[in-house]
């Protein structure tokens, strides 16, 4: 009984002495685990003379009782004082501020074009990169012997493919499968085999844009032409159209805008020449259209004053995150 009592005192003592979790723990082992100190004493119970057992084994069940209470105890006070003097956490820091991605400029042009000619009763579609020569070519008109039928301004793949070198494609495509009236337009990527420079890229981004009913006059081409930039470059802007030839509009145009930089080649367009809509089974007489096409690296180059087109294409972050 003497040997019960001066444990508990030893266990007493012990634990306020401790002020780190591993030697608790350590110390729990010693005289709560199974080989530990208490379970060698109920192992001696049998030893005792009978009369003895009964009393023993109350007193000692009280011990273990009074151990677990205070090693319980113990446990909570350190993770208690733990928490309160963890150096590792400083609420008063300023938070880790997540980093937002942006949209690229490319993209950024292309929405912000789509959303005003969508605001004019435009739908933006889809076209194909891939593309066979007759939507390339054949289809707008442009005959097997023009010169940019060449290998060496259009990407051929080995079985008979090519990677589009104009987004007009997707004027054929969607007047194959839909009947007028039409109001779409297309951007997407092109491809053209020319050598890399501040101004030249063998992958750039165009606007297709195509109207057709059954009176759709060169005026209506001039007017939305006419809302659209002024809504990109503001009222002042001055346009100017330049006769120009393309094989798929006639009559054709250079479009040139000033807003006060001089004046600058935009974008191409036209009335949709009659052999477009007969290879496409709308009647030549019966309807009317206009087509357009602009680039858009150059208008986001006018925008943002980019001077290299390579810029866009490079991936460098210091460049990204000016937009
Ligand atoms: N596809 C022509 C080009 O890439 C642009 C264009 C489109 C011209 C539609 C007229 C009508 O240069």
């Amino acid at each position: 009984m003497t040997d019960l009592s001066s444990l508990q005192k030893e266990i007493q003592e012990k634990l306020t002495q401790v002020h780190d979790p591993k030697v608790l723990e350590e110390l729990r082992v010693e005289y709560l685990g199974r080989k530990g100190k208490i379970a060698d004493l109920f192992k001696n119970i049998a030893t005792l003379p009978n009369e003895e057992k009964r009393q023993f084994g109350q007193a000692l069940n009280q011990l273990k009782e009074f151990a677990e209470q205070a090693f319980s105890e113990k446990t909570a006070s350190l993770e208690n004082q733990g928490a309160k003097t963890d150096q590792s956490f400083d609420p008063t820091l300023p938070g880790v501020s997540t980093k937002l991605g942006k949209l690229h400029p490319i993209t950024r042009t292309i929405r912000e074009i789509s959303d005003i000619f969508v605001r004019l009763g435009f739908e933006v579609v889809d076209g194909r990169e891939i593309e066979t020569e007759f939507y390339n070519f054949t289809a707008l008109n442009i005959p097997l012997d023009h010169p940019s039928r060449d290998a060496f301004d259009t990407f051929y793949t080995e079985q008979g493919h090519l990677l589009r070198s104009q987004t007009s494609t997707v004027q054929i495509r969607m007047m194959q499968s839909r009947k007028p009236p039409l109001r779409i337009i297309a951007p997407g990527r092109v491809y053209r085999p020319d050598t890399m420079d501040a101004s030249h890229s063998f992958m750039f981004h165009q606007i297709e844009g195509l109207m057709v009913d059954d009176r759709t006059t060169f005026s209506d081409l001039k007017g939305v032409l006419h809302v659209f930039l002024r809504t990109l470059f503001g009222d002042d802007v001055k346009m100017r159209f330049r006769p120009h030839f393309f094989p798929f509009t006639e009559p054709s145009v250079e479009v040139d805008v000033n807003w006060g930089k001089g004046w600058l080649e935009l974008l191409g367009a036209g009335q949709v020449d009659p052999a477009v809509f007969k290879e496409v089974g709308y009647h030549p007489n019966k309807v009317q259209g206009f087509a357009f096409g602009l680039g858009v690296e150059r208008i986001a180059m006018l925008k943002y004053g980019i001077k290299d087109i390579r810029l866009f294409y490079e991936n460098d972050l210091r460049f990204l995150k000016q937009f």
